[in-house]
């Protein structure tokens, strides 16, 4: 996996949701790749302090907290990743809004107001950590195909319905000139380390995350392990390694290859099945962590399931020099990474 090049004036960089899965990786990948760059990240609760770092604790939901995240001198990009995940959003229809919209508009207006303020410096760059839950209906089942170009969307969950709205947001702060924005909408990341989230998509990483530390886990879309759906039930995901690795090259994808009508890429992943990802889980943990998963209908995250789409085109993607490892390396590559991750994390 090659690593991208930061464009030259790309010198402070903001990242939202740094305390989250994907914001820690990615302030990490920055820190050990890039060493000339300052980072400035954000959560609720302050991240960790790291040098060449300011951590700061903020709720984006007050627009005063975003704006004060841009009061330590030029931010030349922000990765916006903050937010409220699938399930939470579903079960908290107005926090989800607040969060997964409110605050993303206050960052945006914070950043615009922000570069107003250095009209002669390049436009600030602005990457939205979307979602595939943009797509809904009955051109995104598990069966289907999604090809970005023929396919309308159509979010059927509160989480997708926000995700696109921003999407548009960041094409019309960009469309202004206000802001140099691009949205990814990344594949479900798995495997995930830490705490279950509350996407309804957290089985997938559960199944192997939590039998592979000598805990239960459930297998929320049938009761009966021999059930054909785990082996036909289509998923779309991609390695927490791929999946940075492709949100920073997003930051340095020259604006002028983007599409004019719109800024919203979908970036690789691969095609797996729950059966994969147990026969993974047996590989890796053996049959003690295979007895650990309980098999227990969840009819909310089936429901839930049922609008991702089990394969994305990934042509714009790959044409704008996006990598996809996973191709390679399957889901087994991302279970011996997590593996690898545990055992690293025990001896120290
Ligand atoms: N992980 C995935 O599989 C996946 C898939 C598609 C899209 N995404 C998107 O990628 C981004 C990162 O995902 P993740 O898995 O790291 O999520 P995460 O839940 O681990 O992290 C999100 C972080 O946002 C913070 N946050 C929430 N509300 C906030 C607020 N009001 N102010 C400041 N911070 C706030 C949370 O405290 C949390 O640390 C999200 O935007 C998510 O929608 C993730």
């Amino acid at each position: 996996m090659s690593v991208p090049v930061l464009p030259k004036t790309l010198k402070t960089i903001l990242i939202t949701g740094a305390g989250g899965f994907v914001g820690d990786r990615l302030t990490t990948y920055l820190l050990d790749h890039y060493p000339d760059v300052k980072l400035i990240v954000c959560d609720i609760k302050a991240p960790a302090e790291r040098p060449r770092v300011t951590s700061i604790g903020a709720d984006l939901t007050d627009p005063k907290q975003a704006e004060a995240l841009f009061t330590h001198g030029r931010i030349d990009g922000v990765f916006a990743l903050h937010g409220i995940m699938s399930g939470g959003s579903e079960a908290n229809f107005d926090f989800g809004y607040k969060v997964n919209i409110d605050s993303h508009r206050h960052l945006l207006e914070a950043t615009r107001q922000h570069g107003a303020k250095y009209p002669n410096d390049p436009k600030i760059l602005y990457v939205l950590t979307s979602s595939l839950a943009v797509y809904g209906g009955p051109l995104a089942l598990p069966e289907s195909h999604v090809n970005p170009d023929a396919t309308p969307v159509t979010p059927e969950s509160s989480y997708g319905i926000a995700k696109a709205i921003m999407e548009m947001f960041v094409f019309d702060y960009t469309r202004k000139g206000f802001i140099d924005g691009r949205s990814v909408r990344l594949p479900t990341v798995s495997v995930r380390a830490g705490a279950p989230s509350s996407a309804a998509s957290s089985f997938i990483s559960g199944l192997i995350r939590e039998p592979l530390q000598g805990q239960e886990s459930v297998c929320p879309i049938t009761n009966d392990p021999k059930d054909p759906i785990i082996d036909s039930m289509r998923i779309w995901v991609g390695s927490p390694k791929a999946v940075v690795r492709n949100i920073v090259y997003t930051i340095t994808v020259p604006a002028e290859k983007y599409p004019k009508h719109h800024r919203s890429i979908n970036i690789p992943g691969i095609t797996i099945t729950t059966r994969e990802i147990l026969n993974a889980l047996e590989k890796y943990g053996g049959p003690e962590a295979m007895k650990l998963v309980k098999y227990t209908f969840e009819p909310q995250t089936y429901a839930i399931c049922r609008t991702w789409a089990g394969s994305y085109d990934n042509t714009l993607a790959f044409s704008l020099g996006y990598e996809n490892p996973d191709e390679k390396n399957g889901f087994d590559g991302a279970v011996a990474d997590f593996k690898e991750e545990l055992l690293a994390a025990k001896k120290a």
